[in-house]
């Protein structure tokens, strides 16, 4: 069934739910923020909500918690002014937690996943979220939305040479073949190690995967650009190679601790990511893809 939409803005993604809104056709609610000295947030939605489906638009990229937080006083104060809510977290956090890698860690995507299903919220989408594992937790219904399609519709308009998407580790090999199918090329993933006590990331410079990629302009497509040791580790691997050029493609570009400078230091070419977490490479909207499924979701 058809309801009026609005969105709400959230402190951490304005820009993006003006963009979201436009497309929409919808309503663009302001979310007023008020940061204590103590560092807690509170929030208040400047708008009717009454008898509408609110879009609340909030990306939980760091400061990790605050937003998080935020993003859940939206959601309980919108279902309070008589709202039916789509939470729209375009960057999930915690979701790289999705389960107990050394003894006695906690889940942290689990505690997460309950805050969202009891929030109120109706139901829930996000993009390119890290795992299904992550995305199980959810339990109202919660769709993941692919930023693949627009970053490769980015690079279709480059010249590139005998172009080759590369996922830094196995884990995103269906991404890379996902890139790769939309560009109209091959794709393939590399053996990446990650150390779990000292996080360390190491790249097997004989795989045999690398055999491909020599004279070709290597494309490495990841979800997250964390401290950027991967996509470090992965350009120093395809140059060793004989790759041509190396481009980087992600969707969340969290970009901390000097990550943009290593891995133009390591020789890419270029990196591009998407609006959900705003940085200096968001070259990409995902409002286009997110709207796709909000308006599925409000048929
Ligand atoms: C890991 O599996 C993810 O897909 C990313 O590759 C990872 O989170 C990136 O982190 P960093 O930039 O710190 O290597």
């Amino acid at each position: 069934m058809k309801e009026k939409l609005c969105v709400l803005a959230g402190p951490a993604s304005k820009d993006l739910a003006k963009n979201v809104a436009k497309i929409l056709n919808a309503e663009l609610i302001d979310v007023e923020l008020k940061i204590f000295p103590d560092g807690e947030s509170k929030v208040r939605i400047d708008g009717d909500l009454h008898g509408k489906l609110a879009v609340i638009v909030q990306s939980t990229y760091p400061p990790v918690d605050t937003h998080l937080m935020q993003s859940l006083f939206m959601i309980g104060k919108a279902v309070k002014m008589g709202a039916s809510v789509c939470a729209v977290i375009p960057y999930l956090a915690y979701a790289r937690q999705d389960k107990e890698f050394l003894h006695g860690e906690a889940v942290s995507m689990e505690l997460v996943g309950n805050l969202f299903n009891s929030s109120g919220a109706k139901n829930l989408v996000s993009v390119d979220v890290h795992s299904q594992m992550a995305l199980s937790y959810l339990k109202i219904p919660a769709y993941n939305v692919s930023a693949v399609p627009l970053l490769a519709n980015y690079f279709k308009s480059q010249k590139l040479a005998q172009p080759l998407a590369v996922s830094p580790d196995t884990g995103g090999a269906a991404r890379a073949q996902e890139f790769a199918r939309n560009i109209g090329t091959s794709s393939i993933a590399l053996p990446k190690f990650r150390d779990r006590n000292t996080g360390e990331v190491t790249i097997d410079l004989n795989a045999p995967e690398l055999k491909t990629a020599k004279g070709r302009d290597a494309i490495l497509i990841d979800d997250i650009i964390s401290t950027g040791g991967s996509i470090v580790k992965a350009t120093e691997a395809l140059l060793k190679a004989g790759c041509r050029k190396v481009f980087v493609a992600c969707t969340h570009a969290l970009l901390l601790n000097g990550a943009l400078e290593k891995i133009m230091n390591a020789g890419a070419s270029e990196v591009v990511a998407t609006n959900t977490v705003p940085s200096q490479v968001s070259k990409v909207d995902v409002a286009p893809a997110i709207c796709d499924q909000v308006s599925k979701l409000n048929e």
